[in-house]
């Protein structure tokens, strides 16, 4: 036993991150384009002020701007990563390219043909593209009309840009993903779903809404896939989050248990086409009633996903007991607690390869649909050494330790994995800080958190370690 030859090995990114170019070739202005870089960024996520005044006065540096300039650099890219021997390249399309104002007259022949470009230079390489439909970014326009996702007005908008994607990339993209980590929303309302939350008390309901209307949004990219490229397989993506409780008191388990089932609710629907009843009972204590169409129901029920896709960083602990429940770790969007057991990386995000194992398990079990993990990795300081080198070990260490724990899944456990697409194959902006220093690459680009460099590329150590891992399918990981 060991991974299936046609097992898809490679790596990810997404478009606001690593693209720059954004107001190139008519592409419009992006939620993402409005955000500042640095440690603040999250505190500037919760809290919109900044965000809202950079949307009418943009002052400042922002990231996403420039990013990596993938956009005049992905052939340069693609052949590193074809060197690497990659079988798949997971990247999202910008919307704003396609529609810069999401609710255009007509698409933008530009955009398009950006990624035909794109999509022609893996499949030169027999790589596999790995389409994102959506990765936290939407226009602004959008959010300007319509307060983002929390609007129904932009289901259809976003059905006519996924038809229009999937039309002109047929024969092209296999493999396409509909929300990226569409969890993430109950926890940064903005970057989810392009909206403002002006009232803390309107927050739940809210972002409920915005699922909900993501959800309805993400069957009928389901249902247009498979209408029109029935050779396709589409799949959710969700932020796996493999919680321990603290102790063994029960309620430390309760604890668990409602965390987990918040953070799968939006998976189960979309694996399975209904609601958990537990959702419908919450939300009625709640007294949140949601705005449901006529045909949502239906919609949902006949529309569920081929595969489950998932990105797995880190695990957390939970505990109801006040005296360590304030014991956080880290960059822990989730609101879990620091392990003792387990390590952190620079950022304060727990290591946890065998967590990996037991997300991969839970997963499987709970939906019995195969599974793929399109992120996973380190986000590190690297040095470059005098002579060029970037030593980059705790980055191989990181990954082979979860890669074990993968191949564990499958050949003991006999979890069915369609394939495993490492964070940032490439170094690209930070999501939740928009720094550059925090890198997840193969490939190194000069370039820091001021914008300042030459985007030179270059191999990292781990980039000859992966080569081989990808070479040996998975034997070879030392
Ligand atoms: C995931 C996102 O949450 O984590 C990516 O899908 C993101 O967009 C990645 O970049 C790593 O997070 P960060 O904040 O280290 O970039």
């Amino acid at each position: 036993m060991s991974f299936p030859k046609n097992f898809l090995w490679g790596g990810a990114i997404a478009a606001h991150q690593a693209e720059g170019a954004y107001l190139e070739d008519g592409k419009g202005i992006a939620t993402c384009d409005v955000m500042h870089g640095g440690k603040g960024r999250i505190a500037e996520i919760l809290d919109i002020k900044a965000i809202k005044a950079n949307i009418e006065n943009p002052l400042g540096y922002f990231p996403e701007h420039d990013a990596v300039d993938f956009y005049h650099h992905y052939k340069e890219d693609i052949a590193l990563f074809a060197e690497m021997g990659f079988k798949t390249f997971r990247l999202s399309i910008a919307w704003a390219r396609i529609f810069p104002n999401g609710d255009d007259a007509a698409p933008n022949e530009a955009g398009l043909a950006f990624y035909d470009s794109v999509f022609d230079e893996c499949l030169k390489y027999g790589i596999e593209p790995l389409v994102t439909l959506s990765h936290w970014e939407m226009a602004i326009n959008l959010t300007k009309k319509y307060n983002g996702w929390v609007s129904r007005e932009v289901i259809p908008l976003f059905e006519r840009y996924v038809r229009t994607v999937f039309a002109r990339y047929k024969g092209k993209v296999k493999y396409w993903l509909t929300f990226n980590e569409i969890n993430m929303t109950l926890h940064m309302p903005f970057m989810g779903s392009g909206m403002f939350v002006d009232d803390p008390a309107q927050k739940e309901a809210m972002c409920y809404q915005a699922l909900h209307n993501q959800l309805v949004a993400s069957a009928l990219a389901v249902k247009a896939c498979h209408e029109l490229l029935p050779d396709a397989k589409i799949g959710c993506m969700v932020a796996s989050l493999t919680a321990y409780p603290y102790d063994c008191r029960p309620e430390d388990t309760w604890e668990k248990m409602e965390m987990e089932r918040k953070n799968y609710y939006l998976t189960d629907v979309q694996a399975r086409g209904v609601y958990p009843s537990w959702v419908k009972n919450y939300l009625a204590r709640k007294n949140i009633t949601l705005n449901y169409g006529d045909f949502d129901e239906k919609t949902l029920r006949e529309n569920t996903v081929d595969f489950v896709s998932f990105s797995y960083y880190s695990t957390s602990a939970v505990s109801t007991d006040p005296a360590i429940a304030g014991d956080k770790g880290t960059g822990n969007l989730f609101g879990g607690m620091k392990n003792p057991h387990l390590k952190s990386s620079e950022w304060g995000w727990q290591i946890d390869p065998l967590g990996l194992r037991i997300a991969l398990n839970f997963l499987y079990d709970r939906y019995q649909k195969p599974l793929f993990i399109v992120e996973n990795g380190l986000g590190a300081k690297d040095v470059v050494e005098a002579n060029g080198e970037i030593n980059d070990d705790y980055r191989i260490d990181y990954l082979r330790e979860h890669i074990k724990a993968m191949k564990a899944a499958v050949e003991e456990d006999g979890v069915d994995l369609l394939g495993y697409t490492t964070w940032g194959c490439i170094d690209i902006i930070s999501a939740s800080t928009g720094e550059m220093s925090k890198r997840y690459g193969f490939i190194y680009i000069d370039r820091d958190d001021e914008g300042k460099g030459t985007l030179n590329r270059s191999r990292k150590k781990s980039f000859f370690w992966y080569k081989d891992v990808i070479a040996t399918n998975g034997e070879k990981l030392s």
